[in-house]
């Protein structure tokens, strides 16, 4: 093509990509090139400002780590990694919502029998975390793997403490019985911070926007048979359960701490009667 303006440039670059031999390739590659380019229209971008956005790319880059991946980090700050959540979801009305999976997952968490003790000696609120693993029949699944992870007391997941002997805590893995229950004791979450000293924090901060996260238990469930259900718990009264940062809250994951005054169950779980118990079915698709 020759002659090339700003109303035939976007033709330009699509007719280069024709020959993508990978179907879904071609069709991603022509719509992320025809929406950058709207992108640019709209906005009226000037150099000074795509110069700008440059840097954040290069910014991301220079401070991602195998720990810390700032992408990651913006992709959930924009709600994208949500609504790729979302999409994933798409069709699927009976399972369990999936929820952000996060940087903090660790593989290879400790295992802890049912009616363990996830927390340690943290001096947060002790909870009873429990319920079953269910298929979308009902029906219960045994043998389902079920990860924990949370943040301590202080706000911090276990990876993110830097003093000498910091232990891995907090984090766990154990499978479900023949009636499709889990269960471990351990503390209310609090709300965090998403680490804000990068670039995706500098977005936060020019955009009048704050880096916190609603107080959250992260759950990642695998069984043979069925998808992967990467999930979160969600306090219903948090203060940040509207403004979460990164857009993970669905109202089906929201759930109450309620007194409990099980003599049986707490003597389970060694904690002391009343306690707070979250009770929380979680639902696996066929797959
Ligand atoms: C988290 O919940 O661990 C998390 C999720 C997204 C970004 C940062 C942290
Ligand atoms: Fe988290």
């Amino acid at each position: 093509m020759r002659n090339l303006q700003e109303d035939n440039i976007t033709e330009a670059v699509l007719q280069t990509m024709e020959g993508t031999e990978d179907p879904r390739l071609k069709e991603i590659m022509t719509s992320l090139v025809k929406h950058l380019h709207a992108f640019a229209r709209e906005v009226g971008l000037q150099q000074d400002e795509w110069m700008r956005g440059i840097q954040y790319l290069y910014d991301a880059g220079k401070i991602s780590t195998p720990e810390r991946n700032e992408f990651i980090l913006t992709s959930d700050i924009l709600g994208l990694s949500s609504l790729v959540d979302m999409i994933k979801g798409r069709g699927v009305s009976s399972g369990t919502e999936y929820s952000a999976l996060g940087p903090f997952f660790v593989d290879g968490a400790p295992e802890v029998p049912l009616e363990g003790n996830l927390a340690g000696d943290d001096p947060g609120t002790e909870v009873v975390l429990t319920g079953r693993v269910l298929n979308e029949r009902s029906e219960p699944v045994e043998g389902a793997r079920v990860d924990f992870w949370q943040t301590q007391s202080n706000g911090l997941y276990d990876v993110q403490e830097t003093h000498e002997g910091a232990v891995p805590n907090l984090r766990c893995h154990q499978f479900t019985g023949a009636d499709g229950r889990y269960g471990v004791r351990t503390i209310k979450p609090v709300s965090y911070k998403v680490p804000d000293d990068g670039p995706a924090g500098e977005i936060l901060r020019s955009t009048s926007r704050t880096a916190w996260r609603p107080a959250h238990y992260h759950i990642w469930v695998n069984a043979d048979g069925y998808l992967p259900l990467v999930t979160e718990l969600f306090p219903g009264d948090d203060d940040w359960i509207d403004r979460d940062a990164v857009f993970a809250v669905r109202d089906s994951l929201r759930v109450s701490f309620d007194d409990t005054a099980d003599e049986d169950e707490a003597s389970a779980y060694g904690v002391t009667a009343p306690y707070k118990k979250v009770e929380y079915d979680f639902v696996l698709v066929a797959g």
